[in-house]
């Protein structure tokens, strides 16, 4: 990374918590038939932390996203966003969030920092002011030489950290992130994870970390919220009390070993549970 202490200091986005409050979610399936995603979830990520969410295929862990960044509105239940020290006033959903997926979805047509410049285009922010942002971004995730390339022309990783600096342009306060590195080879994600920890280290934004990785869920949070099977619950939230800053050595100390075999054990049922399900005749997944 070249250098996460320009992106410390170019994002000071506010400090939000996040509290959502029995939240389920019922879509339309097949037939006419309904299918719950999450039945009653209920959690508050607090500010400035790391949260990982890991849950088996289809519990829901992209819809709480979607919710969280008011993409989606759930069936019931609420969730509120507001800062700590403005207590009680609450602000709108996707309003402080800005979500980063695993297909990066840039532009093929812009170059690099058209795209990572593209949401202060948006916003109406002059070409030199958000040209100069985007330029530190594009360095501070290691792009630097890149600035004209057309997405098609990097590769997967170098597209990731194009869509993470993308993101973090806006400076908002959360940050969503549903399996980003999913569809990385294993090099390139423990690079682009220990870039993230850098950046989290740095900016100190509320992150809520959709994976399938127990890996990755505790290498990088500051706690892991195992959720079940669908319809979508928490089963249990692992704190992760390991020191920072953090680097992928951690992977082979004893202590993540230990919560290493924690989750495992709370994922593994809910695995099963969820393989089983989806072989059931007339399943909705
Ligand atoms: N827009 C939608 N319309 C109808 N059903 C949906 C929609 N989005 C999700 N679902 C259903 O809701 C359930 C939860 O889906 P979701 O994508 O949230 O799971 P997930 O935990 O993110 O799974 P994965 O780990 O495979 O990404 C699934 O059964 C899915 O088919
Ligand atoms: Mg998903």
């Amino acid at each position: 990374m070249a250098s996460c202490a320009v992106a410390g200091r170019l994002l000071r986005g506010a400090r939000v918590n996040i509290s959502v409050e029995n939240v389920r979610q019922v879509w339309p399936g097949r037939a006419g038939s309904e299918v719950v995603a999450l039945a009653g979830v209920s959690h508050h990520f607090r500010s400035g932390k790391f949260s990982c969410i890991l849950g088996p295929s289809g519990c829901g862990k992209s819809t709480l996203a979607q919710i969280v960044g008011g993409l989606e509105t759930a069936t019931s239940g609420t969730v509120t966003i507001d800062h700590p020290d403005r207590p009680g006033h609450a602000v709108p959903l996707g309003s402080q969030s800005v979500m980063v997926w695993q297909n990066q979805n840039l532009f093929p047509w812009r170059t690099i920092l058209e795209n990572v410049a593209f949401g202060l285009e948006m916003a109406g922010m002059p070409f030199a002011e958000r040209t100069d942002r985007a330029m530190a971004l594009i360095a501070s995730v290691g792009l630097r030489g890149f600035e004209k390339h057309f997405p098609p022309q990097l590769s997967g990783g170098m597209r990731q950290r194009a869509a993470l600096a993308r993101a973090l342009i806006m400076d908002r306060g959360v940050l969503l992130m549903d399996e980003p590195f999913g569809a990385l080879d294993a090099q390139t994600k423990i690079v682009m994870q220990e870039e993230l920890l850098k950046i989290f280290e740095a900016t100190r934004k509320t992150v809520i970390f959709v994976t399938h990785s127990i890996d990755e869920a505790i290498l990088l949070g500051d706690e892991v919220v195992v959720m079940t099977a669908r319809p979508g619950r928490i089963k249990e939230v692992i704190p992760v009390d390991l020191p920072r800053p953090r680097s992928f050595d951690l992977v082979s100390t004893p202590a993540f070993g230990k919560l290493f075999d924690r989750a495992f054990h709370l994922i593994r049922d809910e695995v099963t549970k969820a393989m089983a399900e989806m072989n059931q005749p007339g399943s909705t997944t």
